[in-house]
């Protein structure tokens, strides 16, 4: 287990049953967090919480469909009704387009549009409310360099890796004294594309 950081704090990761966000999740739980982990796969979301309890932390998984209203809010509700709060919420869920732009059809950029940038400003809807209640949290969205980069192959991909950003989400709530925090903004502005992240 990590240094129990998050001791008693609560968070929710969507897209926690694979990937970046399984990874996220075993994080906050090895600090100590109590994690929802919020998929559509349930499979693979079941395993993840049982390897996080293995380990001692506390997890529980969530159905969910990032694109539904109603279940982001029964996702939230079951992790106020467990544990009295929502601290963090990771908005990390999300499906990648590879198709050329000429060839992307309506139902594919529905699709893509709906769970990465639609999933995202419904998650904080939901999440919002919770965390003023309890005197604030943070939302974490997970987007790509890609977001910030010339556009050409991937091109619905790198154009909606642009929308989930602090300054889209900020609107609205910052006035209320929440404060934006770019992760990786100068590197992906800089160079246009590539990783941003460690050295
Ligand atoms: N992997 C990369 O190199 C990379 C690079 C840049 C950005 N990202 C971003 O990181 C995030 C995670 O990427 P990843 O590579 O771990 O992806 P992944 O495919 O491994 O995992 C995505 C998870 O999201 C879930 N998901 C898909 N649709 C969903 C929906 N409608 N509702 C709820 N859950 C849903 C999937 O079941 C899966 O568990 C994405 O937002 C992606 O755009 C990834």
């Amino acid at each position: 287990m990590g240094d129990q950081r998050l001791a008693g704090k609560v968070a929710l990761v969507s897209g926690g049953s694979n990937g970046i966000g399984a990874a996220v999740v075993r994080r906050l739980a090895a600090e100590g967090a109590h994690v929802g982990v919020a998929d559509v796969d349930p499979q693979r979301g079941e395993a993840v919480v049982q390897e996080v309890v293995s380990a001692g932390g506390s997890a529980r998984f969530l159905q969910l469909d990032v694109t539904q209203v109603v279940q982001w809010k029964a996702a939230v509700q079951e992790m106020v009704a467990t544990y009295n709060r929502l601290d963090t919420l990771v908005n990390n869920a999300g499906v990648y387009a590879r198709t050329p732009i000429e060839s992307i059809d309506e139902e594919e950029w529905a699709r893509v549009i709906d769970v990465n940038i639609k999933g995202v400003f419904l998650g904080a809807q939901a999440a919002i409310p919770e965390m003023r209640r309890t005197g604030g949290g943070s939302i974490i969205n997970i987007s790509s360099t890609a977001g910030a980069a010339r556009i050409d192959r991937d091109a619905l991909w790198r154009l909606e890796r642009g929308g989930p950003t602090d300054e889209q989400i900020d609107s609205g709530t910052v006035r209320e004294g929440w404060h934006p925090l770019q992760l990786c903004p100068p590197r992906a502005n800089r160079y246009g594309h590539g990783a941003c992240c460690g050295a």
